[in-house]
C-alpha cells in the first residue's frame, strides 16, 4: 500500500497517505474546517478544553502550529487512576510547548465528587461528569474572557451525539449540534468550536502517535456503561462524514425553549436551576435532559 501522492509506504488507508502527507492532510483538514465554518479569528485568545488525551493534545498542537494563541483549560474530575495520569501527560506537553495551563478541580468547585452524586442519583458517572465538565469550562472561559473555547470533538463523537439525540428525540438539542455553539448562536456563553469534526478518531489517534505526543490511550473507566458507547456504528470515514454534513445542512423546525438564567450559578439555562447546579445540590429526578449527552 503506497501513498497516492508520493508512492512512499502509506501509514493510513483512508485516505491512503504516507507519514508526511498524512500529517499534512490532518493539519490542512483542520485549517479548512476553521475556514469553512468560520470557527476562529486569527487574533483571538482561544481556550482549548484539554484533558491530556490524544484529541485535545493534538488540537492544542495543531492550533498553535496554525498560528493561534492557545491556552489549555483542564478539568480534574477526580477519577482515580485515570485523570491523574492524563493530567501528568498534559503538564508535560504544555511545558514542552510553552502553553499556559489552568486546572479546575471538580471537588473544589462543587464540594463533592462525581461518583458520590452518580451513586445518589443512580446514574452513570459520565452523565454527571459531562454536565459538570461542560459547565466548569463555560464558567472558566467566560470568567477569563476568552474569545472561544475549542474542544477536541471528532467525527465519531459528533456522529454518536447525532444518533443519541435522534434516539432520544431531543430535537432542539439535535438542531443546536453544529460546528459552533454558544456565543453567536445563544447569548451568554463563550463561543464553542469544534475544529476536528471532519477527522475521525482513528485519524487523530494516528496523528498523535506519529507526532509522538506524550499521551496514554486510556478511556474513562465508566465509558462502556454509557449509551454513547452503544452508538459506535461501523461506517466508513466517508459515510460518517456524509451523515454529519447532511445533518449540518438540515433545517430543523424546532420550538426553542426560552433561555433564562440558572438562579444558582447565573449561567444561561432552559430551567430555573441548571443541570449542573441540580447535580451539585443532588436534586432528585432526571435533571440533564436538555444538556449535552455525555
Ligand atoms: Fe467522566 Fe466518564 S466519568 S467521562
Ligand atoms: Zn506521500
Amino acid at each position: 500500500m503506497t501513498c497516492i501522492i508520493c508512492q512512499e509506504p502509506a501509514v493510513s488507508a483512508e485516505p491512503r497517505l504516507c507519514q508526511a502527507h498524512f500529517t499534512q492532510w490532518v493539519e490542512e483538514t483542520v485549517r479548512e474546517t476553521i475556514t469553512a465554518y468560520e470557527l476562529l479569528k486569527p487574533d483571538w485568545r482561544i481556550a482549548v478544553a484539554a484533558s491530556g488525551g490524544k484529541d485535545s493534545t493534538s488540537l492544542l498542537s495543531i492550533l498553535k502550529k496554525l498560528g493561534y494563541h492557545v491556552e489549555a483549560l483542564a478539568i480534574d474530575e477526580g477519577i482515580p487512576g485515570y485523570r491523574d495520569q492524563t493530567l501528568e501527560d498534559l503538564k508535560t506537553f504544555t511545558q514542552q510547548e510553552g502553553i499556559p495551563l489552568r486546572i479546575i478541580r471538580v471537588a473544589e468547585a462543587y464540594g463533592t465528587t462525581i461518583q458520590h452524586v452518580a451513586e445518589a442519583q443512580r446514574i452513570i458517572p459520565c452523565r454527571v461528569c459531562g454536565v459538570w465538565r461542560r459547565r466548569l469550562l463555560e464558567r472558566a472561559a467566560l470568567g477569563e474572557g476568552y474569545d472561544a473555547l475549542a474542544t477536541g470533538h471528532n467525527l465519531d463523537d459528533e456522529v454518536q451525539s447525532l444518533l443519541m439525540n435522534l434516539a432520544k428525540a431531543q430535537l432542539s438539542v439535535l438542531a443546536r449540534q453544529q460546528p459552533i455553539t454558544g456565543g453567536d448562536a445563544r447569548e451568554g456563553f463563550t463561543r464553542r468550536v469544534k475544529p476536528f469534526i471532519l477527522l475521525s478518531e482513528k485519524h487523530i489517534a494516528l496523528y498523535s502517535i506519529l507526532k509522538r505526543f506524550p499521551v496514554h490511550y486510556t478511556e474513562c473507566p465508566y465509558h462502556s456503561l454509557g449509551f454513547r458507547h452503544r452508538m459506535r456504528i461501523p461506517l466508513s470515514y466517508q459515510e460518517k462524514k456524509r451523515l454529519l454534513l447532511s445533518h449540518y445542512r438540515m433545517q430543523y423546525a424546532t420550538r426553542e425553549e426560552p433561555l433564562t438564567r440558572c438562579r444558582i450559578c447565573g449561567l444561561p439555562s432552559s430551567r430555573s436551576v441548571c443541570a449542573a447546579c441540580a447535580y451539585a445540590k443532588s436534586y432528585a429526578g432526571n435533571t440533564s435532559q436538555n444538556e449535552d449527552n455525555p
